[in-house]
């Protein structure tokens, strides 16, 4: 570590299209503040570099499908992420997001140096167009029959039913996603980065200079070595991104992993006007801490994309994880399948640390893991709860009682003390270790092993039962005690920052370096102690199974609407269409009708007059909460007698699978009888 004089970690830029959830902080933005917040406790210079992906077509496809505009999607969610991440304690010195314009700017001059240089390949190609929606088509974005094994429904990049990729030119009977059109092909002209070129020195880069990667990046990078790499296009025909900035490029963006990364420089410039020295020196380290679906884009393009710039370093690490399953099934934005953080900072509020703690210990480092509620629930009553809140607090309730919170002269220590204080720097030195290197896991298990080491010294010890017969004996045994704990204190802030900065508070003992950690007399005899307070409290049954009650209503909601895509009907004639006569009406009255569960009688101002309708919505809703409600009416349907009453028209309802009724109602008040058509 001595040959840098600074370090540089990025955290991959989450796209803005969603909320983040507990995988991304388990695989990307714990661990990246962890080993910050570790080196600045060592007095370190270091930058971590976060904010928004802002670009690609999933958010122009949720503006559209949401009549909104990009950059209204985009200011929702970023605003979203930055406090989520800042609720979490994730200490960036910069979160910044690429729609804006020191971005624009950084990105546009990347891609002119490259251009200049002559670092690009042209190229004219036949692409899908949607004729409908105006706008080429992205590979993800077109389904049609699989060439190979001939299944439906395969994506222009890959056949989900046989594994092979594919290209969208190969699919039978392609169909635009957007539109549902069958789309044409067109030529268009893009820049690509020739990554064959930069194979050789790729090849001796990794696989022959960077050996100490985790053997999951390293075998990622290998296997794409081996098989070759190829020219990949820069540019996309999109309305929405940086703009290629080069003539002849009209309609034509930056692609989004071009881009994205760029975002790390573009941050790093707003944060500190010398940037230069953190992207330029190669006195500097830097870490790219992201997924594992990331690994490509930091490890082989990026990295060109720098070399070919020729006047950047290169990235010194780049410790992917894994995945991070929830409750044995695959996280899913779409499918609602995630622990969302801010609402479970609404469930458990206070408890980041708890969350912070288990998404450590349980990381997905080596391989994909599963996060579970019982887990959570275990973790904390019986490590958080259990060893480390129990040691704290016994030393510290103890040190109130038998010395008014002041910290005791050791005096003489016996064997077993010694041992006890020995073993401190032994913890703190395979925390350093691990963390060095990037295993996460490793190192809160030592750090806990202190608060383990802790919490057996006093239970062996039992200072409670020497109180009265022996007070020299346990003065000795209080202040081991507190000495254990103001090495917690400092050992677990890169974990757990907040329990940290309540402990600090506690013991007096506050803006310490790393560096005193492993010491054996870090509170000086005489040193003054404040009020204790409970670092955690238990989790119990009920708190655990709400959750599990959230996810079985989401799975059920899942299958519902799954089994819900009911073909539409057959097509009909728009003279079929203006027969039927839909109007505004408002309830007047309703009541139950008699001997029935279901139904209820309204009386109806539609406009034309008032009369009566028979509905079948009795178990959803009562009189009292419809009566003066604005809803649809088919006015010219048949009367039909239900229950001896004459119902004259139908009210329109949207149910979903689940049979789940709504009123279908005017957006905002309009006046009776006005028609929908
Ligand atoms: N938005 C990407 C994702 O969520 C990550 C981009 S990382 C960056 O997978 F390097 F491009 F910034
Ligand atoms: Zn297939």
């Amino acid at each position: 570590m001595n040959k840098f004089k600074r370090t540089l970690v990025t955290t991959a830029l989450p796209y803005a299209n969603g909320p983040v959830h507990i995988g991304h902080l388990a695989g990307v933005y714990v661990p990246a503040d962890i080993y910050v917040r570790y080196l600045r406790l060592k007095n370190e210079d270091v930058v971590l570099i976060g904010g928004s992906d802002e670009h690609g077509v999933p958010i122009t496809l949720k503006a559209k499908n949401e009549g909104v505009s990009p950059q209204d999607i985009v200011d929702r969610y970023h605003g979203i992420i930055k406090k989520s991440f800042e609720d979490f304690g994730i200490s960036f010195d910069i979160y910044s997001r690429t729609t804006n314009k020191t971005h624009y700017d950084t990105a546009s001059e990347f891609f002119k140096t490259l251009y200049d240089k002559g670092e690009f390949i042209e190229k004219e190609t036949e692409q899908y167009y949607d004729e409908e929606a105006g706008q080429f088509l992205a590979d993800r974005y077109i389904t049609g029959t699989c060439p190979h094994c001939k299944s439906e429904g395969a994506y222009g990049d890959q056949c989900e039913a046989c594994g092979t990729s594919l290209n969208a030119t190969d699919l039978i009977n392609p169909k635009s996603m957007i539109s549902g059109s069958v789309p044409v092909l067109r030529k268009t002209k893009h820049w690509y980065l020739p990554l064959d070129k930069h194979e050789p020195f790729l090849k001796k880069w990794i696989l022959e200079e960077h050996k100490e990667w985790k053997p999951n990046v390293y075998g990622q990078c290998k296997s794409w070595l081996d098989m070759g790499l190829q020219p990949r296009a820069v540019s996309r025909d999109l309305d929405w991104g940086v703009p290629v900035p080069v003539e002849g490029a009209e309609g034509k963006v930056l692609y989004v992993w071009f881009d994205a990364p760029i975002g790390y420089i573009s941050a790093t410039k707003e944060l500190t006007p010398e940037w230069e020295k953190y992207w330029k020196d190669p006195g500097t380290r830097m870490i790219h801490f992201i997924g594992k679906d990331n690994i490509v884009f930091h490890c082989i393009v990026f990295p060109s994309m720098l070399k070919a710039e020729g006047s950047y370093i290169l990235p010194d690490n780049v410790p992917a994880n894994e995945f991070l399953n929830l409750e044995g099934d695959k996280i899913s934005t779409s499918r609602n399948w995630a622990v969302w953080l801010h609402e479970y900072l609404e469930d458990f509020k206070d408890k980041q640390d708890v969350l912070r703690y288990v998404l450590t210990a349980n990381a997905p480092e080596a391989k994909d893991n599963d996060f579970t509620w019982k887990d959570f629930q275990a973790r904390n009553n019986n490590e958080l709860v259990a060893i480390l809140g129990n040691f704290v607090n016994r030393a510290l309730v103890l040190t109130q009682k038998y010395y008014d919170g002041v910290v005791p002269a050791a005096g003489e220590l016996t064997d077993y003390d010694k041992e006890t204080l020995e073993a401190i720097p032994e913890i703190v030195k395979k925390t350093e270790e691990a963390l060095d290197h990037f295993k996460f896991r490793e190192a809160v298990k030592e750090a806990m092993n202190l608060a383990r080491l802790g919490n057996k010294y006093l239970a062996d010890s039992e200072p409670w039962k020497l109180a009265k017969t022996d007070p020299e004996r346990v003065k000795a045994i209080m202040n081991i005690a507190l000495q254990i704990t103001a090495n917690l204190a400092i050992l677990m802030e890169p974990f757990l920052p907040f329990t940290a900065k309540k402990m600090q508070k506690m013991i007096n003992f506050e803006g310490k370096e790393w560096d005193v950690c492993g010491k054996k007399e870090l509170l000086e005899a005489g040193h003054k102690i404040n009020k204790p307070e409970l670092l955690f409290e238990k989790i119990e049954d009920d708190e655990i199974q709400a959750q599990l009650d959230r996810l079985a209503k989401t799975k059920e909601d899942n299958d519902a609407a799954a089994k819900e895509a009911a073909p539409a009907k057959e097509n009909i004639s728009f003279d079929d269409f203006t027969k039927m006569d839909i109007r505004i009406g408002t309830i007047l009255e309703a009541e139950k009708v008699a001997k029935t569960k279901k139904l209820l009688k309204l009386l109806i101002d539609t406009g034309i007059d008032k009369r009566t309708v028979v509905s079948g919505i009795a178990e959803y809703f009562t009189p009292e909460e419809i009566m003066g409600k604005q809803v649809s009416i088919l006015v010219n349907l048949a009367p039909r007698k239900i229950r001896g009453i004459e119902s004259q028209g139908m009210i329109l309802m949207a149910e979903d699978a689940n049979g789940e009724l709504i009123f279908v109602s005017p957006e905002k008040n309009i006046k009776p009888g006005s028609e929908i058509r």
